[in-house]
């Protein structure tokens, strides 16, 4: 059977840095930032996507294009008759509990841009909070809009890569960044939005503590997308021509500058409200709803806040959801629909008991947390950070250097000896060394 791939470098980029930017930087990172101490969590949380994060997306860009195949015959193909494979079903696993909760949110995300658009959101502060409320409690409402999320991603991805997922973020993309940088615009511009831009980018490292580190770098994983088989999923479609190293910089560059953009879109307005920047995932649903209330023009910056977040949202959820499909063409040798049919029934199972313990089944708890919150935490502080830890294991230690060396210059065309080599030992070396101290600590 012939692979599907990208065309070529522009395609590759948009397709991972749509990947990488989502709910991740829009939703997550802000009230991360809120809840965590503003600009100190920043700089902690741009190192470890620089000088950690980017080693390990290198690494999975390179099994997935070496290996050509899906997340667990990626590892068998390259150590054959080896246990290795374990880690790409870690990461498939993590994919279906990513997508579930994603999902949700992304359900709830469409409902927003819905209501946004029929005019239904901006209301009083008790209002706000009430709409959010009632929605996510619902037992119908979110799961019927989470569906109907799901139902979009497999639309994209029913094309294939290169009509499918690259097509969509070609054009989705830069819509996207023009649309944040407006929002950023404005909320930087109201009055009152030093308060804001102060609490981004002026640090007080007094209240870091080990709890901050973990979610620094959960986060970090999180918004680069790695370590759960979607990065590895790509780049088995990516040509040997490609610029490794260059485009996963480039990719996870964009990440950041986006999430510090969707930063200064969120909180420079929160502080201009005088709102408290602690709210937590309600954030931008609660908070910002009540803003927009206020902002002349309002109701079309709310309409064009939730359409951002939902562009952003599918450019996510389609790798996610690929990972799931790619690994049941190949393993089970089903046509591509039939894999999709197959993914969105268990997503749709899934996702539906996150969306509902939020509401009628909040009471079964799984080690104190609803089954949403413990998807979310779940994959985020454990099977990302793991996948993440087994799989620069496996690069630095397992595959050969020669092999190494071998991929990431495209057998010799490219010539940058040292940078490979600077490479190579932060994956073998600094990057166990720091996830593993990392993890025990956080876990104690
Ligand atoms: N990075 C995405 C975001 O920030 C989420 C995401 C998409 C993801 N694909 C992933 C996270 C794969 C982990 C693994 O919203």
């Amino acid at each position: 059977m012939k692979r599907d791939n990208f065309s070529g470098t522009f395609g590759v980029l948009v397709a991972l840095a749509g990947s990488a930017i989502g709910l991740g930087n829009l939703w997550r990172f802000p009230y991360l930032v809120g809840t965590n101490g503003g600009a100190a969590f920043i700089l902690i949380y741009l190192l470890f996507v620089f000088v950690l994060c980017l080693p390990i997306l290198i690494s999975e860009f390179l099994v997935g294009r070496r290996s050509q195949s899906n997340a667990v015959r990626a590892f068998t193909t390259l150590a054959p008759k080896s246990k290795w494979g374990i880690v790409g079903v870690l990461g498939v696993l993590g994919a279906i509990a990513i997508l579930s909760f994603y999902s949700v949110v992304g359900g709830w995300t469409l409902n927003y841009a819905v209501k946004a658009i029929s005019m239904d959101l901006l209301h009083t502060s008790e209002q706000v909070t009430d709409t959010f409320n009632s929605m996510v409690t619902s037992p119908f409402e979110p799961v019927i809009y989470m569906f109907l999320f799901l139902l979009f991603t497999a639309g994209v991805i029913i094309g294939g890569i290169k009509n499918g997922i690259e097509r969509f973020s070609k054009i989705m993309m830069p819509i996207l960044f023009v649309m944040i940088v407006m929002i950023a615009v404005r909320s930087v511009t109201l009055p009152g939005a030093g308060a804001g831009i102060e609490f981004l980018f002026k640090p007080d490292f007094s209240k870091v503590t080990f709890e901050t580190l973990l979610v620094a770098l959960g986060q970090a994983f999180f918004s680069l997308s790695i370590g759960c088989g979607a990065v590895l999923t790509y780049a088995s479609y990516v040509k040997k021509s490609e610029n490794i190293v260059k485009t996963s910089a480039l990719t996870a560059f964009s990440d950041a500058i986006f999430a510090m953009i969707a930063g200064l879109a969120v909180m420079p307005a929160v502080f201009a409200f005088g709102v408290s920047p602690t709210e937590g995932p309600g954030l931008v649903f609660i908070i910002l709803p009540e803003i927009f209330e206020q902002l002349p023009a309002g109701g079309f910056i709310a309409i064009l806040f939730f359409f951002i977040l939902l562009i952003a949202a599918v450019t996510s959820s389609i790798s996610l959801m690929e990972v799931i499909v790619t690994y049941i063409i190949e393993e089970f040798r089903l046509s591509r629909k039939i894999a999709i049919l197959v993914t969105l029934f268990i997503a749709t199972i899934l996702g539906t008991l996150c969306s509902l313990s939020q509401g009628v089944l909040s009471q079964i708890r799984i080690f104190g947390l609803n089954i949403f919150d413990f998807f979310d935490s779940l994959s985020a502080n454990v099977l990302m950070t793991l996948g993440g830890l087994l799989l620069v294991l496996f690069v630095g230690w397992k595959l050969k250097k020669e092999d190494f060396m071998d991929e990431i210059s495209n057998s010799g065309t490219l010539n940058h000896k040292i940078l490979y080599g600077a490479i190579y030992f932060l994956i073998r070396y600094i990057a166990p060394i720091v996830i593993l101290t990392i993890m025990i600590f956080g876990l104690i």
